[in-house]
């Protein structure tokens, strides 16, 4: 396959949902599921539309008998569906046939393409009836990345060996409600109310609707044109892949009309609109339709985005001038983003890229929007912002530092909600939802279902607090890679001081250990929330959450330092400070405890008692053994009795800090923790995580190349494939892995490079994996401008752009270097 095309050839119905959340298209403000415009949602399509930030919270009982209960969700909306595109043939003289679609025995072929450069979809099927009568149909969609209110899609007929009418329906349908997941189904899913159909033109259609809690206003346009033109011109029109777009000729034939009044018919129903126009066709001759749409989303001002949605796509301007202007944008953000990497790696780290930036793009930072586990691609998680921003902000520190910023004031504007939870408590400070939605309160359900056993039952999850720890170090990492401290004296600290509270006041002191303790959390590893048969969950002294806490209340100290004197002082008046609460930081900073056993780390404090699974039984019974959770549970066991974890917990310190932040991380804790120490603790827990989630393969891939070990590859390939292999099982489907993908380009950015910005330098400590140790990246430093790094087996190039008002202070390994603007040394990396 060409390095910038995803290609399905054939149609498999089974692959249908898989394929529809690798080929969503998204523009940071929102996407849209590759779903095929014939079909409903059904079986086997499920056409999806998110908006960034878009929720609704429904209440649903779960459960049967005396156990039965209510729950709410918050979820992210499906919003109306703007694909709807049907056809049918009505050969001269012939009453019409079926509407076609893949799923009809009328199929003969069907290739679709996702062309990842320019962010366009497209699909090619061709039909045949009974009577050898063909059609074939080229339909090329896209969401806009310039314009973030608009998405066109042009489908292009060719009709064979017949003439007559082609007569198609396109409209808006918002009869839609959430039922993306399986697992979900029972659960209350329908969102909106509210409807109003109406025409705002002869040739658009609007939809209005709004979210029936949050009250969310949605409105939607589409105005449906068509055209004819000569075989062999592009379907994209002008701006085309083949030059169209120079072709003043071609841009005239490509240019669709309104169509006739007498051909279309307007069925405005109360919660679809659909205008069906009847097109002559000649047999040979292809007519296209364009179908271009704009959405928009309002908390208030309801009447007046009406207007404006209405005409923005009745006034929009012809699909191929608006298909050169998305190209050009996605252009721009290739260019901020460079990456060269070879091969099939180097082919799925450009997807992994072109759904990052679909889901997190510029134009996020103008939105009130955190960061979706699952995309803007599907409904799995609900649409909710967990930690996983761990694994994508600090890529997007180095490209897109704005969107960064907007994400982390998605976390401050929740600031208040994340205080209130900590009081709810009797806790301090502030304490960040696992899951978070619209409002900042904790959205992590209550109960959730094993499909394995059919079973719902209690959730812990949300006793991972860990999550603030995951909110610090963006905010620091942020800062360290741009500089920007009027962030950091400001929302920054803030938000930094609120963590640092929180963790001082659940951190209990132990006279008998002379540590303080946090008791009562889930670390990352979610296979564990509390001791065998104990009677409340909760797991005590998990190390990645004593060490995360550690050191973010060292920063917290750090910002105190950092402040200037006038801004330090109001922000402790403000925030009821003490030089004695300080000094309680310094101390839990130094003593919090963490557990060890058998010369490695615990992963808490009596992981050690846990009895060892039988790995090879299990996979022997089972195959697949990721999700233990749900096999454990369906054979009426549980994963905490077991040495088995679910994801990387305490390698995850590997993960955040690099060795020598980690060795000192642990001085400033009172322990020892050299090589030795280290690789033991590797081998331990890597001989007990099942890998139950995409996260754990790039937390491996990266700690293993830096630990200079022979399986790094296998889980870096593991971690290149988790979504288009659906390595989870069925699970990409339900929405792309986010964290995974953002953290596979992180891996390949920072973890191998070593890269790191402190001090006023760029430090570089590569650890080339064989497989993968040719590449280059390219980024931009706040106030030296673009970088490019070259990486080779023994050797790393960096590459200062001419344009930098200054040198670049650079060390590889212990060797120390200037690099000049519109200079590019290369270096030898120490030792291989
Ligand atoms: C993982 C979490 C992650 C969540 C959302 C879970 O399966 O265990 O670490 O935050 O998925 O991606």
């Amino acid at each position: 396959m060409p390095a910038w095309t995803w290609t399905y050839e054939g149609y498999d119905p089974a692959e249908e949902t898989l394929r529809e959340s690798i080929c969503t298209l998204g523009n940071g403000v929102f996407a849209t599921r590759g779903a095929a415009s014939e079909t409903p949602a059904g079986e086997v399509h499920y056409p999806g539309t998110y908006a960034a930030g878009v929720y609704n919270r429904l209440t649903s009982r779960v459960g049967q008998g005396p156990g039965a209960r209510e729950v709410e969700n918050e979820d992210m909306v499906n919003l109306p569906d703007w694909l709807p595109l049907r056809y049918r043939m009505r050969p001269a003289g012939a009453p019409p046939g079926d509407w076609l679609t893949p799923d009809g025995p009328e199929l003969r072929g069907h290739r679709q393409t996702l062309d990842m450069r320019h962010g366009t979809l497209t699909r090619e099927t061709v039909y045949e009836d009974g009577a050898g009568r063909r059609l074939t149909v080229r339909h090329l969609r896209f969401v806009h990345m310039g314009d973030p209110h608009l998405a066109l899609q042009r489908t292009e007929f060719t009709p064979e060996g017949w003439s007559g009418t082609l007569e198609v329906r396109s409209g808006i349908d918002g009869d839609v409600r959430n039922a993306g997941v399986p697992r979900y189904r029972d659960l209350a899913g329908h969102h909106l109310r509210d409807w109003r159909t109406g025409t705002a033109a002869e040739d658009t259609v609007t939809l209005t609707c709004r979210t029936n809690a949050s009250g969310i206003h949605l409105a939607l346009a589409a105005r449906t044109r068509a055209g004819t033109h000569v075989p062999g011109t592009p379907v994209e029109g002008n701006g085309g892949s083949n030059g169209g777009g120079r072709n003043g000729n071609r841009r005239t034939r490509a240019v669709a009309s309104p169509v006739p009044a007498e051909a279309v018919r307007t069925v405005t129903g109360e919660r679809q609109v659909f205008q069906e126009l009847s097109l002559p066709v000649r047999a040979g001759v292809t007519v296209f339709v364009d179908k271009t749409v704009a959405l928009s989303t309002a908390r208030e001002q309801a009447a007046e985005q009406d207007r404006e949605v209405a005409q923005l796509a009745a006034e929009a301007a012809d699909f191929g001038v608006l298909l050169a202007a998305h190209r050009r944008a996605w252009e721009g953000l290739w260019q901020r983003t460079p990456l060269e990497v070879r091969g099939r790696a180097g082919r799925i780290l450009r997807l992994h890229r072109f759904h990052l930036l679909g889901t997190l793009s510029p134009h996020t930072a103008a939105l009130d929007a955190g960061v979706p586990a699952r995309g803007l691609h599907g409904e799995a998680y609900r649409g909710h912002v967990f930690w996983d921003e761990l694994f994508v902000l600090p890529y997007l520190n180095l490209h897109f530092p704005e969107v960064s910023k907007a994400l982390l004031g998605y976390r401050y504007r929740r600031l208040p909600a994340a205080c209130r939870a900590a009081r709810e408590k009797g806790l301090d400070g502030a304490m960040f939802p696992w899951q978070s939605g619209s409002e900042g309160r904790e959205e992590t359900q209550e109960m959730h279902l094993n499909p394995r056993s059919g079973r719902w039952l209690p959730d812990h999850s949300r006793l991972q607090h860990h999550v603030g720890s995951a909110v610090a170090y963006n905010i620091w990492r942020y800062w360290q890679s741009t500089g920007d401290r009027d962030f950091l004296v400001t929302q920054g600290a803030e938000m930094l001081w609120g963590i640092a509270r929180f963790w001082s006041s659940l951190a209990r002191f132990d006279p008998g250990l002379g540590r303080y303790r946090i008791r009562g959390v889930v670390g990352p590893d979610e296979y564990h929330d509390g001791y065998p048969d104990a009677p409340l969950p909760g797991l005590d002294d998990n190390a990645y959450t004593n060490a995360t806490a550690a050191w973010v209340l060292a920063r917290a100290r750090e910002t105190y330092a950092l402040l200037p004197a006038r801004e330090r002082q109001l922000l402790c008046e403000r925030l009821d400070l003490t030089e004695a609460e300080r000094a309680r930081w310094e101390e839990v900073s130094r003593l919090l405890h963490l557990p060890h056993h058998e010369g490695v780390i615990s992963q808490f404090s009596g992981y050690e008692r846990l009895a060892p699974l039988d790995w090879e039984g299990l996979r022997a019974r089972y195959g697949d053994i990721r999700r233990l959770d749900r096999i454990l549970e369906a054979e009426g066991d549980s994963p905490n009795r077991y040495q088995a974890s679910k994801q990387a917990d305490v390698l995850m310190l590997g993960y955040l800090f690099p060795p020598t932040e980690l060795a000192a991380l642990f001085t400033q804790l009172g322990y020892e923790l050299d090589e030795a120490r280290w690789h033991r603790t590797v081998d331990y827990y890597l001989a007990r995580t099942s890998h139950g989630s995409t996260l754990s393969a790039v937390v491996h891939a990266w700690i293993l190349a830096r630990a200079r070990r022979a399986e790094a590859w296998r889980y870096c390939e593991e971690a290149l494939a988790g979504d288009v292999a659906d390595l989870q099982g069925g699970t990409t489907g339900e929405g792309i892995h986010l964290g995974a993908m953002g953290g596979t380009l992180d891996l390949v950015q920072r973890g191998l490079p070593g890269l790191e910005v402190r001090d006023g330098a760029l430090w570089l400590a590569p650890a080339p994996l064989p497989q993968l140790s040719k590449f280059a990246i390219g980024f931009r430093l706040a106030e030296y401008g673009e970088v490019k790094l070259r990486l080779r087996r023994n050797r790393v190039q960096v590459a200062l752009s001419a344009a930098s008002p200054r040198p670049l202070r650079v060390r590889v390994g212990r060797r120390e270097m200037l690099v000049e603007p519109g200079t590019a040394p290369w270096v030898e990396v120490n030792g291989r």
